[in-house]
């Protein structure tokens, strides 16, 4: 926008509230019901199908809808068209004939938060949940910032919905309310919304803002924490009102939590408004827990927020860069194509970055987490006597029995033919940090595999602790198992990080 121009200035020529820009009417024939996906308080939700797209159609309880209802229905409908965000479910139109009234949205796929994180079987990690709800932050964040304000009064984890690649969109403004910035609300007939996510304030009758979105959310972070329901043990909607509004319950935190986390939740559901924080200052700290949730070493973390805060996917040049500035190494285009640091610099890409994607080389911040885990700590590198992280990645890399990532099946199978005592180490694909050895111990291609596991910077291996995985394979006595010591000249060679040590002086050689 123009600076010159006024926000009042601004909006008259946008027009936002002229009634000629309402939402797109859709025919009664034009939509096909396919599926029941859901059924909440106002409607049933189909998957459906609209002029050949897939759907999510919302067909409303009541059909004979009196007047003010019917104003209620366009009301929500004319709110929905005017908001357009990533991270809020795209309004594609409606149908507000009475007795045919239907709200068309785009189809989410995998459906609603809630069910997702109830559901114990599905793999989410604290890192990708902390994702999703600063996406949900995000969205409510644009309602909170419209001119006028959008409190969306409904905010639960049943309303936030998730797509394909696990990004969070808002649903549902059937509570919205209009309102000019900082005037406050009172609500005309009764509370609405979820009692259990409902702000003390609502429940109350008493006048509330936007902040009372905040509330909500911060019991829906409680619940994107612990995958458990909120006030499950309550029963009666007056003791709860009572527990709730005048003795401040709260579900209980777990003591594991993250400090940032802790504290965020807390501010979130303060029984006073006024404290509670701004979407703005919500979304800040989930960029800090984000980060926290997905690194936990604490120099790797103050690295990732130094310098990519609000990103979690970096382009491989930008992280290594960084990173060598970091370890006051040379950069890749400082550096001499033979030197020690180069070669650093390509075995660092090797186990980090992921060239998979269309946006070509990146890399993931809950990569880089694991791969601290597995390499650090990550060291003060001008300390005197430390390696750097990267040193560290370069050393074992160089060993031909590292395989890096590799599951159980891909271990036997390079391991099938091979001689007795022949051994592989690879990351542990289930405990993190941790490494495990598979080794070939006796005939028929019997493969026995063992975990290193990790004590700070120490490794322990058949109870007996060692400084690295090198020391491992060098002072291993084996057999305490049955298994056999470790020979290096028995490790299985891996000929993808091998190749990295070739030709170290080639100039046409790229990291
Ligand atoms: N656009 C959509 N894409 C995919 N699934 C959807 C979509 N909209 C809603 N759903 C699914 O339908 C279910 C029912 O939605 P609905 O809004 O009617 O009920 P609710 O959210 O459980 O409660 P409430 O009526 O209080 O909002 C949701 O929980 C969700 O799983
Ligand atoms: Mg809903």
């Amino acid at each position: 926008m123009d600076p010159q121009y006024s926000r009042d200035q601004f909006n008259n020529f946008q027009d936002f509230n002229s009634e000629r820009s309402g939402p797109p009417e859709i025919r009664p024939e034009e939509i096909t019901f396919e599926e029941l996906i859901g059924t909440g308080s106002f409607g049933k939700v189909y998957k459906g199908r609209c002029r050949q797209k897939a759907v999510a159609v919302k067909l409303l309880h009541k059909q004979n809808y009196d007047a003010a209802t019917l104003t209620a229905f366009r009301k929500e409908v004319h709110l929905m068209s005017k908001i357009y965000h990533p991270n809020i479910c795209l309004f594609m139109g409606a149908c507000t004939i009475p007795g045919k009234c239907v709200i068309v949205t785009e189809l989410v796929p995998k459906g609603n938060l809630e069910t997702l994180l109830h559901d114990q079987k599905m793999q989410l990690p604290l890192y990708l949940r902390m994702r999703m709800a600063r996406d949900a932050a995000l969205g409510i964040n644009w309602l909170h910032e419209s001119n006028p304000v959008f409190v969306h009064r409904d905010i639960k984890s049943s309303n936030l919905l998730v797509d394909e690649n696990m990004r969070v969109k808002i649903c549902d403004f059937g509570l919205s309310a209009l309102k000019q910035k900082h005037k406050m609300l009172k609500d005309q007939s009764s509370a609405k919304g979820t009692p259990l996510y409902m702000a003390p304030e609502v429940m109350m009758f008493k006048e509330f803002n936007e902040s009372s979105d905040v509330y909500s959310f911060g019991i829906v972070l409680w619940e994107i924490l612990t995958r458990k329901e909120p006030f499950s043990h309550h029963r009666e909607l007056e003791k709860f009102r009572e527990a709730v509004c005048v003795k401040h319950e709260r579900p209980i935190i777990p003591a594991d939590c993250l400090e940032s986390l802790r504290k965020l939740i807390e501010k979130c559901w303060d029984k006073d408004p006024q404290h509670r924080p701004s979407f703005k200052d919500i979304i800040s700290s989930l960029d800090h827990i984000i980060i926290d949730a997905a690194i936990s070493d604490l120099r790797g973390r103050e690295f990732w927020k130094k310098n990519f805060i609000t990103e979690q996917e970096v382009p491989s040049e930008a992280f290594i860069d960084a990173l060598c500035n970091w370890a006051k190494a040379p950069t890749r285009n400082q550096c001499d194509k033979a030197s020690l640091e180069y070669l650093n610099i390509k075995c660092l890409k090797a186990v980090l970055a992921d060239s998979s994607k269309n946006e070509g080389s990146i890399v993931n911040i809950e990569k880089f987490g694991k791969i601290l885990e597995f390499f650090g700590p990550m060291n003060e590198t001008t300390a005197p006597g430390t390696t750097s992280i990267m040193d560290t990645i370069r050393e074992v890399l160089s060993h031909k029995w590292f395989h890096g990532d590799l599951d159980t099946t891909e271990a036997a199978s390079r391991l099938n033919g091979q001689p007795i005592g022949s051994f592989l180490i690879r990351f542990s694909s289930t405990n993190a940090g941790c490494f495990t050895i598979s080794q070939v111990v006796g005939d028929n291609n019997s493969i026995k595999h063992q975990r290193v596991s990790r004590q700070g910077p120490k490794f322990i291996y058949q109870n007996i602790l060692y400084n690295s995985l090198i020391e491992i394979v060098s002072k291993s006595a084996g057999g305490n198992n049955g298994d056999l010591p470790l020979n290096s000249n028995l490790g299985v060679p891996n000929y993808k990080f091998l190749a990295l040590f070739c030709n170290v002086s080639s100039s046409s050689d790229t990291y």
